[in-house]
């Protein structure tokens, strides 16, 4: 459960939620999330669990098992979207290296007088050889974990560090709720408006449940297969699902708060919401937290960490096909994989401002504030939005009607804390979240006008 915690709590709760709900402009977009997460997010996060529990299996192989030879196809889908999603993911998973350097050096040597956050993140993420450099880095690090196995070393530092992430971040909203500006950010946050709202952002909303979950692609296929015959999967889906959204909604708040606090701060994020996570935090800590020196750099150390146990459930995906369908070796495996995922996040690192051509090809998607451009992007734009959902109406489609309702109902009421009901579950699985996903699909494929 913990190691599923691991893999759910990532950037996409530190750094992505943050900035797309910047994008998307706050309230009605929160919310959509939030019934997202209830409405199609649990019930996945249990099928998914399920689904690797009864297996014993890991995503292809399990959907073949479960339900037949042809589903292997929805893990097959999981795999490729693993390999698009490590590409741009290992690029921002490299800036916390950085930003935990950079804050060492600012915590011994002393914080800029003049720091311009946006200008500093702005010349950081147009250093080519720098951001190649860190995302190779970062690679080398995941491939050096997988080939190791995900075993006991990954878990034992999970249980120490993701509490440790949690006091920080506990910290950091007590000192960011009496900053001047967290009545507004949580007026932002919470305050729906649903003339902003598009049919592009429910998309990214519903999109963003999957991404921050890590479902649609069969990584908690995988986790619920390492679970103990008697533990409960509701009760290990349920509790990763409320912790990540805790996580997600505390960052925002934090975020915000700053952001709002120092009126010139959000005109140099609108310049790169994409960097919001970097140049927030610094003048946070460096400003307003007791301790700021010390815990600062801690933080991106731990933000970092929390990446790690993200990348590797990624790659874990990837290289577990070759394992085990193909027979290819552990190690052979995980460093052939990590070398041609990296080969793409090079282009990826490059795409942010360091090379021009990159940085605006091949600009197929539109986001809330205009054209997708870059590589970057337009991976996350393609995994998140269309790869995640589509493979989760998959797996919908797979727990819900191909798998038998008695094996189903068997596992999931064995153990289930009192708030569960089978009837409900199935109900959502069968029909609410397929069709809710479907409808979306719809609706912004007819007038959303995402790719052009
Ligand atoms: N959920 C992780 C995050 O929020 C990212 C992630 C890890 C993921 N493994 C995944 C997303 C599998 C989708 C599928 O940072």
């Amino acid at each position: 459960m913990l190691a599923a915690a691991g893999s759910a709590i990532g950037l996409g709760n530190l750094w992505k939620f943050p900035f797309i709900t910047w994008d998307n402009r706050g309230g009605a977009f929160v919310l959509v999330y939030l019934a997202a997460i209830v409405a199609v997010g649990l019930p996945i996060m249990i099928a998914e669990i399920m689904l690797g529990k009864t297996t014993q299996k890991s995503a292809v192989g399990a959907m073949r098992e479960a339900i037949g030879p042809r589903w292997g196809i929805v893990g097959g889908l999981g795999v490729f979207t693993g390999f698009v999603i490590l590409s741009y993911y290992t690029v921002v998973a490299g800036w916390t290296l950085r930003y935990f350097w950079k804050c060492l050096g600012w915590s011994l040597n002393g914080f800029p007088d003049a720091f311009e956050p946006g200008p500093h993140f702005g010349s950081f993420v147009v250093d080519g050889t720098t951001q190649v450099l860190l995302a190779g880095a970062f690679m080398a690090l995941t491939v050096t974990v997988v080939v190791l196995g995900i075993g006991r070393g990954i878990e034992r530092v999970t249980r120490a560090l993701m509490p440790a992430l949690f006091g920080i971040l506990i910290l950091l909203f007590g000192s960011a709720m009496t900053m001047q500006g967290a009545g507004e950010a949580l007026g932002f946050i919470f305050r729906p408006d649903f003339a902003e709202l598009e049919w592009g952002g429910v998309l990214e909303a519903v999109g963003h449940a999957f991404f921050t979950l890590s479902l649609g692609m069969g990584a908690m296929i995988t986790y619920g297969s390492y679970l103990q015959k008697k533990e409960s999967v509701v009760a290990a889906g349920g509790m990763v699902v409320a912790l990540d959204t805790l996580i997600a909604m505390v960052a925002t708040a934090i975020m915000f708060s700053v952001i709002f606090s120092s009126p010139g701060l959000s005109t140099q994020i609108s310049k790169s919401t994409a960097g919001m996570l970097f140049m927030t935090m610094p003048a946070l800590f460096y400003t307003a937290v007791p301790f700021g020196k010390l815990l600062a750099p801690l933080f991106y150390l731990l933000v970092g960490f929390a990446a790690l146990t993200s990348t590797i459930s990624l790659l874990e995906v990837v290289a577990s096909y070759f394992i085990d369908q193909r027979g290819v070796k552990r190690r052979t495996a995980a460093i052939g994989c990590g070398a041609v995922i990296f080969a793409v996040a090079v282009l990826c690192a490059l795409s942010n401002g360091a090379h021009a051509g990159l940085s605006s090809w091949p600009a197929i998607f539109h986001g809330p504030t205009g054209i997708k451009a870059g590589v970057f992007n337009t991976l996350d734009h393609l995994a998140s939005n269309w790869l995640l959902p589509i493979g989760g109406l998959g797996l919908t489609l797979a727990a819900g009607w191909a798998l038998s309702s008695k094996a189903s109902r068997a596992e999931l009421e064995r153990n289930a804390p009192r708030w569960f009901s089978y009837g409900v579950w199935l109900f959502f699985i069968r029909f609410v979240a397929p069709i809710a996903v479907l409808t979306i699909l719809v609706f912004v494929i007819a007038f959303g006008r995402d790719f052009s």
